[in-house]
C-alpha cells in the first residue's frame, strides 16, 4: 500500500515529534533506536504487505508512550493520543496505532499478542533492535546506565521474575542475554522478521561463546 501526499506530511511531523521527545534519552530509547525501528518497519511492511502509514506512525510513536519515560502507562498513551488528535489522522487509524502501542512492550512476555499485521510488523522491528550487534551495544550501555556490571559468575541468570524484579533486581549485562535477548528470536511474528532474527541471534550466540572463553583466559 503506497503512502498519500498528506500522509507523508503527517509522517514528517511524527518524525519531528518523536525526535524531540527522544533526543536526550540515555536509557536505550534514544532517537536512533526509533530511527532503526522505523527503517526495519518500512522494510517488513513492504515484505509482509502491511499498511505503511499505520505501521510507520506506530513505529515512530511506540516509545513516546513507554511507561519508563512517562509518569504512567496511561499518561504515555494519552500523550500519543493528544498528538494524533492534533493531526489529520482518521479515527480508525488512530485507534489502530493506540492498540499497537499499548501491546508493544515486552512486559515479561505477558502482553496480549498483536492482533493485526501492522502490529506484528512494528513489534518485530522493535524486537529485532534487541537482537544482534547493535543489541549487544545497547545492552552494555543500559547496564552501565543502571550501574550493573558486565558479568558476575556468582549471579545466575533468573528464570522467572516479576516485572518489578525484571526492572529493579540485581543482574548483569551478560545475564540480560539469557534473561531476555536470546529468547526474542522465538517471539518474532512474521516470516521476514524471523529470517533476520535467526541471523542476528547466531551473531549474539557466537559473541557470548567468545566472551566466556576470554573470561576464562582460554582464547
Ligand atoms: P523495550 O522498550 O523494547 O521493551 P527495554 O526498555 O526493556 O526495551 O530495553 C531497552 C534496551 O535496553 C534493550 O536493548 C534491552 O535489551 C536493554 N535492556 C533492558 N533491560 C536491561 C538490563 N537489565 N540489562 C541490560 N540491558 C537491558
Ligand atoms: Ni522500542
Amino acid at each position: 500500500m503506497t503512502i498519500k501526499e498528506e500522509q507523508k506530511k503527517i509522517i514528517e511531523a511524527a518524525t519531528k515529534f518523536a525526535r524531540a521527545f527522544h533526543e536526550n534519552d540515555v536509557t536505550g530509547h534514544d532517537w536512533w533506536h526509533i530511527h532503526r525501528v522505523v527503517a526495519m518497519t518500512e522494510r517488513l511492511a513492504k515484505e509482509e504487505g502491511a499498511d505503511q502509514f499505520v505501521s510507520l506512525i506506530a513505529a515512530l510513536l511506540h516509545d513516546v508512550a513507554d511507561e519508563k519515560l512517562n509518569d504512567s502507562k496511561e499518561a504515555g498513551i494519552r500523550n500519543v493520543e493528544d498528538w494524533m488528535l492534533s493531526q489529520q489522522i482518521g479515527t480508525e487509524d488512530r485507534e489502530h496505532v493506540i492498540e499497537i502501542i499499548s501491546r508493544m512492550s515486552y512486559n515479561g512476555g505477558k502482553n496480549p499478542p498483536m492482533r493485526t499485521l501492522e502490529g506484528k510488523v512494528v513489534q518485530d522491528a522493535d524486537r529485532l533492535d534487541a537482537i544482534g550487534a547493535i543489541a549487544i551495544a545497547r545492552c552494555f550501555l543500559y547496564a552501565g546506565f543502571t550501574g550493573d556490571q558486565i558479568y558476575d559468575p556468582s549471579l545466575a541468570p533468573r528464570e522467572m521474575m516479576t516485572k518489578e524484579e525484571y526492572r529493579n533486581g540485581k543482574s548483569t549485562a551478560i545475564n540480560h542475554f539469557y534473561e531476555k535477548l536470546l529468547k526474542l528470536k522465538d517471539r518474532i511474528n512474521t516470516v521476514s522478521g524471523k529470517r533476520i532474527a535467526e541471523e542476528r541471534h547466531r551473531f549474539m550466540a557466537n559473541y557470548l561463546e567468545q566472551f566466556h572463553l576470554e573470561w576464562d583466559g582460554r582464547v
